[in-house]
């Protein structure tokens, strides 16, 4: 559904952030300013600033930012477009009904029948699992250790021994077979026609991060094969997309999210109150888990089972976390076999020491990789010392790769200097290798480090919006076009574009970047603080930002002039004259 410009502005504008964010977080006034404890982090001074002329929040503590929509979408965890409803729906606005193509309004209409069925079946196995047939299915559960709570919370149920059962069921409400069909829940049968996916089985909905039923596991109750049956992907169910528990451990309120294997570690660990607790069901960890992941946290604790397939798990989840900015540690659940089996052993007193001793990725790998050297052969010692080495390359800040160095270092007894030195002769022969190409990783590291113009930049947009009359007096020597980077420059030319058009509004500039973590990065634009007070300060300060942004601009574009342009070299020249000899502008 689209959304036009100005129905997304008007919904911000009847939502005044600081009334919005005071129902979620303790404000107090200071200053111009709103401040309180910041919801993204856990602080003990306020930090959070929330501000009513810019329409904006800020974190000065951990650059969490952006405009009323951003908050929702980072505080709730909502989709944009559910933010906008949910505001439109508080200022009393009407959201249009969409004009979805053809095409994309069957498929959802196919998925609400899908998910409506989904929620019949879910209640069909329920109480199945309560009446007299479902009393085998229900002893098995109790004998897992589950309690009645636990049994009624995830909603755990039974299907009959019939495997036409559920079918008929639906017959009788006179659903179609098509649907059916569609549904997962049936299988079509050559010879028998259209049968139950499952049957004798105790049964686990799948639900999404809303509670909405989706798909369905199955376990036989013994020893039979499969163990598990699971609902095929549906337009209902995406498998890579989707996490066991997540309901629940969205709103755990706990730091991290614990990502085991399967159904019964996740029960397991709700019922010892891990409610954080998640697994991706009968697939491993795709990216798109890591991204769903990230939008709760940013470490997640692995879980997986102790044996082989786990340790494998685990090696293959720890990049595909980290490429999502996913921090991972790796739970040690030895002598025990999973999560639900440790928690039996042990209890929850024990696993929370486990979770507390998790240990680091980085680490966790290295020690898997050590077991496919020869330590005792001193050329099996030499290589694994190499191949440390060649993965202490990857990190790209020297700060943290020192303290990974010296934490391997000590941890496989070799000397420091010896291994650092492994690292910068790699290191050296990487750059070597790669000069002439573009040179990715250092791209990255500059970026990463804030630098004197990007400083200034930052500056100067905090103060165009911070005083609306400065805008008149530094337009004729500051052009959009003069900040670089994104997303500095597309925020300049939309803060220029709001000025001629004489309606500021810098909590709509947000509306033009997407995710919320470009959104934050855009309300840090906004947020330079800069501890001057005085006028002759900020004038001065003024001064220097404008003639850092401005010079910088011009050495870029003439590095960039065709060299037989006259005309554009003396324009440019003028315009460096101009900004080296600026007048005193003043800043209020
Ligand atoms: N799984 C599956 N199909 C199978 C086996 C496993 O989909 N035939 C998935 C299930 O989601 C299961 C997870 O992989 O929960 C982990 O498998 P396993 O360790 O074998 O099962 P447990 O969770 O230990 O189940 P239980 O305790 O019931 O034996
Ligand atoms: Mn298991």
């Amino acid at each position: 559904m689209y959304y036009s410009d100005d129905l997304v502005e008007e919904v911000r504008s009847r939502n005044d952030i600081v009334d919005v964010i005071s129902g979620y977080v303790r404000l107090q006034r200071k200053g111009s300013s709103y401040f309180g404890l910041c919801p993204f982090h856990s602080e003990k001074s306020p930090s959070f600033s929330v501000s009513r002329d810019k329409q904006m929040y800020y974190c000065f503590g951990c650059g969490a930012g952006g405009n009323v929509f951003t908050f929702l979408m980072e505080y709730e965890h909502f989709t944009f477009p559910e933010a906008l409803k949910t505001l439109a729906d508080r200022a009393g606005i009407a959201l249009p009904q969409g004009e979805a193509s053809g095409e994309e309004k069957r498929r959802q209409s196919l998925k609400s029948s899908v998910m409506e069925l989904n929620k019949e079946a879910a209640t069909y196995f329920y109480y199945q699992l309560r009446r007299e047939n479902g009393a085998a299915a229900m002893r098995y559960l109790k004998n897992r250790g589950l309690s009645d709570e636990t049994i009624h919370r995830f909603g755990l149920g039974y299907a009959n021994i019939y495997s036409d059962d559920l079918y008929r069921y639906f017959k009788g409400k006179g659903v179609s077979d098509e649907l059916l069909a569609q549904s997962g829940l049936m299988q079509a049968d050559e010879k028998r026609g259209m049968r139950d996916k499952f049957w004798n089985r105790v049964i686990f909905p799948i639900m999404d991060a809303n509670g909405r039923v989706i798909g369905f596991g199955g376990r036989v109750m013994g020893d039979g094969k499969p163990k598990y049956l699971n609902s095929p992907e549906t337009v209902a169910f995406d498998k890579s997309r989707n996490l066991y528990g997540l309901q629940f451990a969205r709103t755990s309120r706990k730091k991290n999210l614990l990502v085991c294997e399967g159904y019964m570690d996740v029960i397991s660990m709700h019922q010892a109150g891990f409610t954080n607790a998640v697994a991706s069901l009968g697939t491993a960890l795709t990216s798109q888990h890591a991204s769903l992941i990230r939008r709760y946290t940013d470490e997640v604790i692995l879980t997986y089972d102790s044996d082989e397939a786990g340790v494998r798990a685990a090696l293959r989840a720890i990049p595909i976390l980290a490429e999502a900015g996913v921090k991972a540690r790796v739970l040690n659940m030895r002598p025990y076999k999973d999560p639900d089996e440790f928690i039996k052993a042990l209890g929850a007193e024990e696993f929370q020491k486990r979770i507390d001793d998790a240990q680091n990725s980085f680490l966790f790998e290295t020690d898997i990789l050590k077991n496919s050297y020869d330590m005792n052969d001193p050329t099996g010692k030499t290589a694994f010392y190499e191949a440390l080495a060649k993965k202490l390359t990857g990190f790209e800040q020297e700060l943290e790769r020192e303290t990974y160095l010296e934490a391997v270092a000590s941890r496989y007894r070799v000397s420091p200097d010896s291994l650092r030195k492994m690292v910068n002769s790699i290191a050296l022969g990487g750059m070597r290798a790669r000069r002439g190409e573009t040179p990715r990783r250092e791209h990255k590291e500059r970026a990463e480090q804030e630098t004197g113009v990007q400083k200034s930049q930052k500056l100067l947009l905090t103060w165009l919006i911070e005083y609306p009359s400065l805008y008149g007096k530094v337009k004729e020597y500051l052009r959009p076009e003069d900040f670089s980077g994104e997303p500095y420059r597309t925020a300049a030319k939309l803060l220029f574009a709001q000025y001629e058009a004489g309606e500021l509004s810098p909590a709509g500039i947000i509306d033009h970047f997407e995710d919320p973590q470009e959104q934050s990065q855009v309300a840090a634009l906004f947020h330079q603080d800069l501890q001057v007070n005085s006028d002759a300060e900020r004038s001065k300060a003024l001064r220097e930002a404008l003639q850092r942004v401005i010079l910088a601009s011009l050495d870029e574009q003439r590095a960039h002039l065709d060299p037989t342009d006259m005309d554009g070299l003396q324009k440019l020249i003028a315009r460096q004259k101009q900004a080296r000899r600026l007048p005193q502008i003043e800043v209020r």
